[in-house]
């Protein structure tokens, strides 16, 4: 690892960064973003730190091009094209306006799965864990199976409260409550698409129409606020042990209320009460059920679910793993 310090007026980030990351992935994981319009190619020129000194790469064929050399003399690098070598010190003088979205690093992520669907249009896809806490978004070109970007943000409904109950509380509250809930949700997943399709890909509008689905897994909480069906059902403990239904009640408008013209949402089943499809999604990414008996797996959340495979079942439950007081407050 090397040691990355960053420099904007007052700020000062001090970054343990792998050898050979580039300055660009290392901020973006930071509330300190470099402006960006390409996804890293060096292409759009817009990356631009100063280097004030250390152990880097020399500029690459990309600088030369977007750089002049007066420029150059100055030590200005595209953040992008810059890699460590060792510790570095770089200044940023115009980075990104702020944003609420951070992207994943790279070795937090899975391998992409085998299997690809057979596609000539619409080929891109966004899969979404909606936490109870946090939201993550991975955009996928899913004709060739690569996941070309990711961002890790808040769940916004957090302001009517950071436990599971206290949220479906406010929704059954009032119709109007159970709509701006869903809405805090949905524009927090879309604005983490269009922040990657603006910084990663360059191009925002007919991105989106090129998006031919939305996968979305969650607890069974956040996916009926997400709806806006099945909270009250799932207040009644006699529901916890069977999946309550949570598609929204009419699929057609609720489709339309993401701008994704030709996208298909799709939420992932979930399993039981407060078992969500995100342990669903789980089990698909860790092959536990193919592994040795007495595996256990924990997704660790505001809720947190837990199955045991036992060489021949699997055993689920969930439990609140958040705030001590789950539903402090409510009868
Ligand atoms: S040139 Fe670096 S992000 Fe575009």
């Amino acid at each position: 690892m090397a040691n990355l310090q960053v420099y904007y007026d007052k700020v000062q980030l001090h970054l343990n960064v792998p050898e050979g990351q580039s300055v660009r992935d290392a901020l973006d994981a930071t509330e300190l973003r470099v402006r960006a319009a390409c996804g890293g190619t060096g292409s759009c020129g817009a990356c631009l730190v100063c280097l004030l000194g250390g152990d880097v790469n020399p500029p690459t064929l990309a600088e030369h091009q977007k750089l002049t050399a007066d420029e150059r003399a100055r030590g200005m690098r595209l953040a992008c094209q810059l890699r460590l070598r060792g510790d570095a010190e770089v200044r940023l003088d115009d980075p990104a306006p702020p944003s609420l979205w951070r992207s994943l690093p790279v070795e937090d992520l899975w391998p992409a799965p085998a299997g690809r669907p057979e596609l000539d249009r619409h080929i891109y896809g966004v899969a979404v864990d909606l936490g109870t806490t946090h939201i993550r978004v991975a955009f996928w070109d899913r004709k060739h199976g690569h996941r070309l970007a990711t961002r890790r943000g808040p769940n916004p409904q957090g302001a009517f409260g950071a436990d599971v109950l206290n949220r479906l509380d406010a929704a059954l509250a009032s119709p109007e409550r159970a709509a701006e809930l869903a809405k805090l949700a949905r524009t927090a997943i879309v604005q983490a698409v269009r922040d990657i399709l603006k910084r990663d890909v360059g191009q925002v509008g007919p991105m989106l129409a090129e998006i031919g689905r939305v996968v979305v897994v969650g607890n069974t909480a956040m996916l009926s606020l997400l709806t806006g069906t099945g909270a009250e059902a799932l207040l009644e403990p006699e529901n916890w042990e069977r999946a309550v239904d949570y598609r929204p009640r009419d699929p057609a408008a609720w489709q339309a209320q993401w701008f994704m013209p030709n996208a298909e949402v799709f939420l992932l089943g979930a399993v039981a009460g407060f078992v969500g499809s995100d342990l669903l999604a789980d089990l698909v990414a860790t092959g536990l059920s193919r592994g040795p008996p007495g595996s256990l797996l924990l997704d660790v959340g505001t809720n947190t679910e837990i199955a045991l495979w036992d060489g021949q079942a699997l055993h689920i439950t969930s439990v609140p793993g958040g705030p001590a007081f789950e539903g402090v407050g409510i009868h």
